[in-house]
């Protein structure tokens, strides 16, 4: 039988949480809202000013005497702090150094990074009272197991951990968030997320930079009357905020120049999918996917964006007059829901400013961005083995899970249950399968980039063309992707993104390069611990 989510949520308990006074409407699923705010202190969309997250300066720079490599170290602390969000009222947040979004990192390939952790957040959460163990996850990254913000791997408030990254991979957009085990929604939902951006010499010639280079991270949010936060996953289901934030404000307002800007689209919210699309019918132009730009650009009417995903999409607004206002809007996604401004996510207004037209990149859409980008030119005939794996919720236990294993069986092998065996360097199909029709789970897989085959046997969409590591498995749909694993041996994780799910209980892991009982210099659990923050 097959529960669709909606009679699932309307099934299930719909118990609140912490300062969750809040939980859907019994019966009514589509509602103008859940926030308990009045109507004075609801946000409006197009009333706050547009924002971008500040960039984080390194405390130094230094060499990495194993290889001459130049070295970023970067500090940034977890932290409590009350955040402006709303029109008046303050919302108190978890973030990195104390904003939400955290400071975007940005550097180029080739530069090595050490950013410390700095856990300093309250022993427990001030809603529903778990331990403020956190673990750093640099989403986008092939970061040896023991940097890799493993679940379980936690550093608890009043510790440091020093995290290593190699930056070897092509330029993308990445990001940090909190993947602490089985508190990841909760963590990253109060703030504990940012982008970090890597560059490199053919991306800084081929599209915009400094200005006209944009983090847009998107989040939703619901809050409670006093300005808190509030959390409802609808028993583990999913969050579904009303009040949709970019870069932390509530639908805000971006004054543009006349010419071409890149913009990083993050997905940062904790369940909700969007299908993001331009008021003028305009195409967005998508540059770059997870793992970095694209062979070719394309221009999509809208597009489908879960959770995790990063989408580059240049936007062309040397057409439009002064004055003109450009919104971005979201058509939605079946099994999310919607609230009465939902439909809406930011606006540009455009001004007469003066535009620098010796940027080359002011008004060039390039033909060609990564044609020879290595996992892209991958083929499926270099696979030497094919793995199926089923995405469902447990009718039994009502987990979430990958073919009925989570991260609870994980823990209780200590740690050393596989849901797969790679070799070093193999290249491999995975495909993932989700029967039902009542849900979508965007998969993420750890330390690769992958390529997708196929959805469904037809040709993946538009906006998939380049190397990704998240994939939407959207209703009864069925994906292969093709991935090549390495360069580092040891264990990852494989989850679902709506963080919800992830956390009750959809994530495995696999292991590369190494035997269940070979000693692994890697072990995420003891080669890198954290330390004690004096
Ligand atoms: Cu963005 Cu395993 O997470
Ligand atoms: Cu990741
Ligand atoms: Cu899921």
């Amino acid at each position: 039988m097959t529960v669709s989510r909606r009679n699932v949520l309307l099934l299930g308990g719909l118990g609140a949480v912490g300062a969750g006074v809040l939980s859907l409407p019994r019966g009514e699923v589509e509602a103008k809202s859940v926030s308990r705010l009045s109507s004075a202190e609801m946000p409006k969309p197009f009333q706050a000013a547009f924002v971008k997250p500040p960039e984080l300066a390194p405390d130094r720079t230094g060499v990495d005497p194993a290889d001459g490599k130049p070295v970023n170290y970067y500090t940034v602390t977890e932290k409590a702090e009350m955040a402006s969000i709303l029109p008046r009222l303050k919302t108190p947040i978890l973030g990195y150094n104390g904003i939400f979004p955290g400071p975007t990192i940005s550097l180029d390939q080739g530069t090595k990074a050490v950013v410390r952790v700095r856990n300093k957040l309250p022993a427990t959460h001030p809603n529903d009272g778990h331990v403020l163990a956190t673990s750093t996850h640099l989403h986008g990254s092939a970061s040896l197991p023991q940097f890799d913000g493993y679940a379980s791997d936690v550093t608890h408030p009043g510790f440091f951990k020093d995290y290593h990254y190699p930056n070897f991979q092509p330029a993308r957009t990445l990001w940090y968030h909190d993947h602490g085990v089985h508190f990841t929604a909760q963590n990253a939902y109060s703030g504990l997320a940012g982008q970090y951006h890597m560059h490199d010499p053919m991306e800084r010639q081929l599209l915009p930079q400094g200005d006209f280079d944009v983090p847009l991270i998107i989040s939703d949010a619901m809050f409670a009357a006093n300005g808190a936060l509030g959390y409802d996953d609808n028993t583990h289901s999913g969050l579904w905020g009303d009040v949709i934030l970019v870069n932390g404000k509530p639908w805000p307002v971006m004054k543009v120049q006349k010419r071409i800007y890149r913009f990083r689209v993050l997905n940062c919210s904790i369940s909700r999918s969007v299908r993001l699309t331009l008021s003028t019918g305009d195409p967005l132009i998508i540059v770059g996917t997870d793992g970095g730009l694209v062979p070719t650009p394309q221009r999509v009417a809208n597009y489908r964006h879960a959770g995790a995903e990063r989408y580059e999409v240049l936007i062309d607004f040397r057409k439009y007059k002064t004055g003109q206002r450009i919104e971005l809007r979201n058509l939605s996604n079946p099994n999310n829901v919607d609230y009465d401004f939902t439909n809406k996510v930011m606006a540009f207004d455009v001004t007469d400013d003066a535009v620098n037209t010796s940027d080359p990149t002011w008004n060039t859409v390039p033909a060609q961005l990564a044609p020879a980008n290595e996992v892209m030119a991958m083929t499926e005939k270099q696979a030497t083995k094919v793995r199926k794996f089923r995405v469902k919720r447990n009718d039994v236990t009502n987990m979430w899970t990958i073919d009925d294993d989570s991260w609870q069986d994980v823990i209780a092998s200590g740690y050393k249950k596989v849901a797969a065996e790679v070799d070093l360097d193999a290249v491999e199909v995975w495909e993932i399968e989700n029967k039902s029709g009542g849900w979508f789970h965007p998969v993420h897989i750890h330390l690769v980039d992958f390529k997708i085959l196929s959805r469904n046997g037809r040709a993946p969409l538009p906006q998939e063309l380049g190397p990704k590591d998240v994939v939407y498995v959207g209703e009864g749909e069925t994906v292969r992707l093709l991935m090549k694993f390495g360069p580092h041996r040891g264990r990852y994780m494989v989850h679902c993104h709506n963080l919800p799910h992830e956390d009750h209980d959809m994530m495995v892991q696999f292991r590369v390069g190494l035997k269940e009982d070979d000693n692994d210099p890697n072990d995420p659990m003891t080669a890198a611990l954290p330390q004690w923050d004096g």
